[in-house]
């Protein structure tokens, strides 16, 4: 049985396209069952609909207060069975009482290579400190923001001549190879919590590593 997985997001949603696109192989232990967004005029939800998955927007300013709109979120997605949530680009908090419903069973992606840079403008900040490797981070969602477990980190060289957006747009080709591969770790069972790690069965050993500047 495919886990059934819930991306919530709150823009462009091209993380969720890409857990989409991954989610058509056959082979793929998850199916994309719901986009779920806070912001209506989220442009995800067309794309998702045009793969004929059902989106839906739920307004946090309709809401009096932020347990609302997430009770509300929650009636969503058990209204539809959802086994793993995926934040891609959602933009609000999550109280402690809505990341406990999903405790092991939420991820978020993350621009930066945690626990560096959390919070946003995270290639603004790379660039100024001066890193030569920057990257992405998926991991589980606890109370804290940008903290969690982390399950798969991606790194890209920072280039001289780069701006936030060029660096930025390096990182996102990542996000889209690396949320994937994080989903289907945890839908396929492969990955067991151990305090602050993540321990992953069948992983295999690597000694390469990636040096900037690479002349
Ligand atoms: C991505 O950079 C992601 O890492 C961050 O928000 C952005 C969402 O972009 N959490 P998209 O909506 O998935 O295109």
């Amino acid at each position: 049985m495919k886990k059934r997985v819930a991306a919530l997001i709150s823009g462009r949603g091209s993380n969720m396209t890409s857990l989409i696109a991954a989610a058509k192989d056959p082979a793929f232990p998850a199916q994309i069952a719901l986009v779920l967004s806070n912001r209506p005029d989220a442009a995800g939800l067309e794309t998702a609909r045009r793969e004929g998955i059902e989106a839906v927007a739920l307004d946090h300013k309709a809401y009096a207060t932020r347990e609302e709109f997430e009770r509300a979120m929650q009636e969503v997605l058990l209204a539809h069975n959802i086994d793993i949530v995926c934040l891609a680009g959602f933009m609000r908090l999550l109280t402690p009482w809505f990341v406990e419903q999903w405790s092991g069973k939420m991820l978020n992606i993350h621009p930066a290579l945690l626990p560096l840079y959390k919070g946003l403008h995270t290639h603004e900040r790379a660039l100024a400190d001066g890193v030569k490797l920057h990257g992405a981070t998926v991991h589980f969602v606890v109370p804290g923001m940008d903290e969690g477990p982390i399950i798969a980190q991606a790194a890209v060289p920072v280039l001289s001549a780069d701006t936030p957006e060029t660096l930025g747009a390096r990182v996102l080709q990542q996000e889209h190879k690396l949320y994937p591969l994080a989903l289907r770790l945890l839908a396929a069972g492969a990955l067991q919590i151990d305090g602050a790690r993540v321990l992953i069965t069948k992983e295999s050993a690597t000694t390469g590593a990636l040096i900037s500047p690479d002349l």
